[in-house]
């Protein structure tokens, strides 16, 4: 099995890693083989922070590092089983990479997006094989978090969603079918309660640190939702609450003026030194 993955940033590398790690060859592409380069640096670095922390040996962290093999662009992913495209967050980029992935690969290869909001629908409508184009939203740092949402456009075919299923389960990962609705599952959840504990702050109803632990506490979540929140980074909530509001037309997803404050003003959360917190950059 060989997966390419496009896009070697934050969620890229970790993928590609993840992959690696579970035995599969990877071909790990960037907009040039420079990009790609260095995302794979980034990968041996963090694979050698474990064998530092002596969770993994050197010996193992080599076998990894030659499972994955950097490329140049969508060109350099002609042979490969499975696409996990994970390029920045731009629809009409993505639109467009689908368009070249769909005239270089082979006709039976998969086309998957890690996409966090953009329809799938969509962008499985670019390519002349909708049915093998399906969503496979890994959650970040990949390599930690156990979850894929296998996301089904209407045109996905159950042979693609089973296979897709079959790699997500191959990398160690547990894979939930959602449909192809804003948010998918996670976020639909997820962003209107980060919103809600910031309008809670905004109402004046509690301080920012007796939310996170009146939640933390109350309900056993790991971190409180304001915590949450500037580790995923505001303008990221931001933008997810907006795809919510507009695409499913109910104000009952209005994103909180303060958050909107918030972002206007450069406080991004962890990122950017400040969000609900302050934090050294
Ligand atoms: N960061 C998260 O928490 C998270 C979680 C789930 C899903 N996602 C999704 O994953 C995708 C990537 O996010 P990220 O956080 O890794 O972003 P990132 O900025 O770290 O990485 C994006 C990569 O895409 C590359 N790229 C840009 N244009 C390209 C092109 N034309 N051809 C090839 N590569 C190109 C960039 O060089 C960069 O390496 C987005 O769709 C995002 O919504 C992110």
């Amino acid at each position: 099995m060989i997966i390419g993955v496009l896009g070697a940033g934050q969620m890229g590398g970790g993928i590609a890693q993840t992959a690696a790690q579970s035995g599969m060859d990877v071909l790990l592409a960037d907009a040039n083989l420079e990009l790609a380069e260095k995302g794979r640096s980034k990968i041996d670095a963090q694979l050698k922070k474990q064998v530092e922390k002596g969770k993994l040996t050197d010996g193992d962290r080599e076998k990894i590092m030659g499972r994955i093999k950097a490329v140049n662009g969508v060109q350099g992913l002609a042979s490969v089983n499975l696409v996990v495209e994970a390029v920045s967050e731009k629809p009409e980029l993505k639109f467009q990479i689908f368009k070249q992935l769909d005239e270089v690969c082979s006709k039976e290869t998969i086309l998957a997006s890690n996409t966090s909001s953009i329809s799938i629908t969509r962008i499985a409508a670019q390519t002349k094989r909708p049915e093998k184009v399906i969503g496979m939203h890994f959650m970040n740092p990949v390599p930690v978090m156990k979850l894929v949402e296998g996301i089904r456009a209407i045109q996905t075919s159950d042979d693609t969603a089973k296979k897709t299923r079959d790699v997500a389960e191959k990398m160690g990962k547990t894979y939930v079918e959602v449909r192809d609705i804003p948010g998918f599952a996670v976020n639909r959840i997820l962003m209107p309660m980060i919103n809600e504990a910031v309008t809670t702050l905004y109402e004046g109803i509690a301080s920012v640190e007796d939310i996170d632990t009146a939640m933390k506490l109350g309900t056993n979540q790991p971190m409180g939702p304001l915590t949450l929140a500037d580790f995923i980074g505001l303008d990221t909530c931001l933008a997810i609450m907006e795809v919510l509001h507009e695409g499913l037309g109910d104000s009952k997803y209005r994103p909180c003026p303060l958050l909107k404050q918030y972002v206007s003003a450069g406080w991004m959360g962890k990122k950017s030194g400040r969000g609900f917190y302050k934090y050294d950059v």
